[in-house]
């Protein structure tokens, strides 16, 4: 699918088969999901572009890689875009966070958004907005408006499972934007879960329900 990456690691899709199964305990699920989401984070960085520094060894002095640019944005949909953030900020630990409330109302499925905070120069970086499940992709797609209005140019979406619906509603409404994703599964269901899925990510993750 055009703009959609299936991260096909061998380690990141065990992972998410532990997650899946309805018997992996609250504990066990946020430790994966904190796993996986290095894994994804690597791969969904992989192609940053580099420049270099003039650094001292102990032997000598050389030209070393280090990442070109501003610091990237990590952007989380909350609550469930949290558990992928603490595994991102682990391998990048200086990336900048921007928050975004949104939850879904559980009758019409449309986001209501009741929280955003972000850096200020959200033009000049990379934002990788997080957010476990592209189910109907409403609240994404309200994210990426809201990021958009705030300036933001360069932005890639993350999740851990998408919906084929979902994934294509949100390419329509944001063609620009690439999304990156462990699995696509099956569809919806009449609720707006994703099927097989995983369940309620955030329910799964801090033991609500
Ligand atoms: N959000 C979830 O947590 N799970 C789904 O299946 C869909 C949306």
């Amino acid at each position: 699918m055009d703009g959609v990456t299936v991260i096909d690691h061998p380690l990141v899709q065990h992972k998410l088969t532990l997650m899946r199964k309805k018997e992996t305990s609250t504990a066990s699920f946020r430790r994966l999901l904190r796993e996986i989401s290095t894994l994804l984070c690597y791969e969904v960085t992989r192609d940053l572009d580099l420049t270099t520094t003039r650094i001292e060894t102990p032997m000598r002095e050389m030209d070393a890689p280090i990442l070109e640019g501003k610091k990237l944005v990590f952007a989380s949909i909350l609550r469930a875009g949290n558990g992928l953030l603490e595994g991102m900020l682990d391998l990048v630990p200086a990336a900048r966070v921007a928050h975004i409330g949104m939850y879904r109302d559980h009758d019409t499925l449309q986001p209501v958004e009741y929280y955003f905070k972000a850096p200020e120069d959200l033009a000049n970086r990379l934002i990788i907005v997080v957010d476990p499940m592209l189910a109907t992709a409403n609240s994404a797609t309200a994210a990426m408006e809201k990021l958009k209005e705030r300036g933001a140019k360069n932005i890639r979406f993350l999740c851990l499972l998408a919906a084929p619906e979902g994934i294509q509603r949100f390419r329509a409404a944001h063609p620009d934007i690439p999304v990156f994703t462990a699995s696509i599964d099956e569809g919806l269901n009449e609720k707006g879960y994703i099927m097989p899925g995983l369940g309620d990510a955030g329910d799964r993750m801090y033991g609500t329900k």
